[in-house]
């Protein structure tokens, strides 16, 4: 992205051009404001605490070209409860479980913020997130199990957020899933369209939940939780009667 400055200058100086051209056509004054605003919004880190309530967290900016839709803060505080509550030593057994958070960087943000002890690693394509430290590990999905060995097998709880809507995609994904797994049997909560249902369930034995993530930017495509095991009086359990 170019510095703010020079996208300044190259739209002001556009701007007395077209003043001095009554022939070109000219954006109005609200379109142009709206186009200030969005190049000021892709340049800056969000502030998701811009209603002033305490423990939001601070995102970078939403990329659309790498598919980034950030979730509202009720999905993502609504996640983190149950993994959370799904690593806790009574769920998970003696020891408290890991959490793998693929392509979910604001679920791994909010988690940290509400219970930094959790151990939690962040798979992301974007590298932005290498401000997380150790806890960010490079990850392109074409690629599934490219990934360091410790990794392997050594997660309680998988998060997935799927950039893409493909089969393609869910299937390498799915790949992702089973190298983090636990053999034993791990939680798995996949997010993604609805459309994805069927192979959803034939590739991960997953179910929609009644839960609907919401995003801060509202998306054209229905969007759901799946889940491996049944969250009952929790997220609206599983909807085994969607369609
Ligand atoms: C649909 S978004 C999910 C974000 C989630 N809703 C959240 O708020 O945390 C998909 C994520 O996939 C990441 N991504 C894009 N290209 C990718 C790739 N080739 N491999 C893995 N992840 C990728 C994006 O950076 C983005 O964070």
């Amino acid at each position: 992205m170019a510095a703010s400055g020079m996208e300044d200058e190259r739209l002001s100086g556009e701007v007395r051009r077209e003043e001095e051209d009554d022939d070109v056509p000219q954006l109005s004054a609200a379109a142009m404001e709206a186009l200030r605003e969005f190049l000021a919004e892709q340049q800056r880190p969000e502030e998701k605490d811009e209603e002033g309530r305490e423990g939001g967290v601070e995102l970078v900016a939403e990329d659309w070209r790498l598919s980034q839709f950030w979730y509202d803060e009720r999905t993502a505080r609504a996640l983190v409860e149950e993994v959370v509550r799904l690593v806790s030593p009574s769920v998970s057994g003696s020891a408290a479980g890991a959490v793998a958070c693929i392509a979910c960087p604001t679920l791994y943000a909010y988690l940290k913020k509400t219970d930094p002890g959790v151990p939690a690693q962040l798979l992301e394509y974007d590298e932005r997130f290498g401000q997380y430290g150790g806890d960010f590990t490079f990850y392109d999905y074409n690629r599934p199990e490219e990934l360091p060995p410790a990794m392997k097998h050594a997660y309680r709880v998988v998060v997935a957020d799927p950039p893409y809507l493909s089969k393609e995609c869910l299937e390498k994904v799915a790949k992702t899933v089973s190298f983090l797994a636990q053999p034993e049997g791990s939680f798995l909560l996949m997010l993604t369209g609805e459309v994805q249902k069927d192979r959803a369930l034939e590739l991960l034995n997953v179910h929609p939940c009644g839960f609907r993530p919401q995003h801060s930017n509202k998306l054209g495509n229905e969007f759901r939780l799946f889940t491996n095991y049944d969250p009952a009086d929790r997220l609206g359990g599983w909807d085994l009667g969607a369609k």
